[in-house]
């Protein structure tokens, strides 16, 4: 008999930030491994494109409109969850942003705003999944890290420090969550390019310098992260708590590569 541990069949799983990149990837995903997806975000178009993607491999799959910057707007998000699914099984916080700056340059609105999106919406969103999950007594959620968790790279300090307390995050709420069957676990994504950050990275030193200290010499596919999170989101990963699993190419594990 096939193994069934990554079998998501009757889940229902919310993917923040799923209209795009990694997330949208997650969000397919998810779905072909059986789950019913919602994906939010704050583009209407992006938001029925993915949900028409989605209903290609399935039924089920719907959209709301989220902006994770805005608690009414979390909140009028899971309340129409909540009167329309029996359950939340599964959620992805993908929704995320980035600003290249000079530290000495950037604004206490700059700063706030990343801070806002990448962190505060994370554990808002976790915090009105953890209590919706927690009555049933069951749910994996599942944070978007970054290398930038672990290492400084240049000019996204903001970023970095979010993506830091997103790894830290992860790990307090596993601790605290695991007595209510809730797992929390990250996905710290090496290089991948989307609309995020692909000006950064096409054809610019910046993308160079990252493929030649990746072991791997290459960027990732969107599609590379979707295993991670299907694993992460599935009975097959029951043990697995406040873990932060890196995709990443071997970037993080590299000292001196093989051309020193
Ligand atoms: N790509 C990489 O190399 C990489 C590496 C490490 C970590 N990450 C992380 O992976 C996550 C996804 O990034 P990505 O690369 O897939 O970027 P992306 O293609 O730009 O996708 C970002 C998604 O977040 C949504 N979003 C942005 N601000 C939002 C808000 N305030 N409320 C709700 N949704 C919001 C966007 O939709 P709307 O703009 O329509 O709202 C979009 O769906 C982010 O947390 C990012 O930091 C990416």
């Amino acid at each position: 008999m096939a193994f069934q541990g990554f079998d998501l069949t009757g889940r229902v799983a919310l993917v923040t930030g799923g209209t795009s990149g990694l997330g949208r990837a997650i969000a397919i995903g998810l779905a072909q491994a059986g789950a019913k997806v919602v994906v939010g975000s704050r583009n209407p178009d992006k938001i029925q494109a993915t949900v028409e993607e989605l209903l290609s491999i399935s039924d089920g799959h719907s959209g709301l409109n989220l902006d994770v910057a805005n608690i009414a707007s979390i909140e009028a998000v899971f309340c129409n969850l909540r009167s329309e699914q029996p359950q939340l099984d599964i959620l992805v916080n993908s929704a995320g942003t980035t600003q290249k700056k000079d530290p000495l340059e950037l604004t206490l609105a700059e700063w706030e705003h990343v801070l806002r999106v990448n962190l505060t919406g994370t554990f808002l969103c976790c915090q009105a999944a953890g209590s919706w999950m927690k009555e049933k007594q069951s749910g994996s959620i599942i944070n978007i890290a970054s290398l930038a968790s672990y290492v400084g790279l240049s000019e996204v300090s903001a970023y970095g420090a979010s993506k830091a307390a997103v790894a830290q995050l992860t790990q307090s709420l596993a601790n605290d969550w695991a007595q209510f069957g809730i797992r929390v676990n990250a996905i710290a994504p090496g290089v991948f390019p989307t609309d995020l950050n692909r000006a950064l990275l096409s054809g610019t030193p910046r993308g160079e310098w990252f493929k030649n200290h990746t072991p791997m010499r290459r960027f990732g596919e969107a599609s590379e992260i979707a295993g991670a999170a299907i694993y992460l989101a599935s009975p097959a990963a029951s043990y697995t708590t406040g873990e932060v699993m890196v995709v990443d190419g071997g970037f993080l594990a590299s000292g001196v590569g093989p051309h020193p």
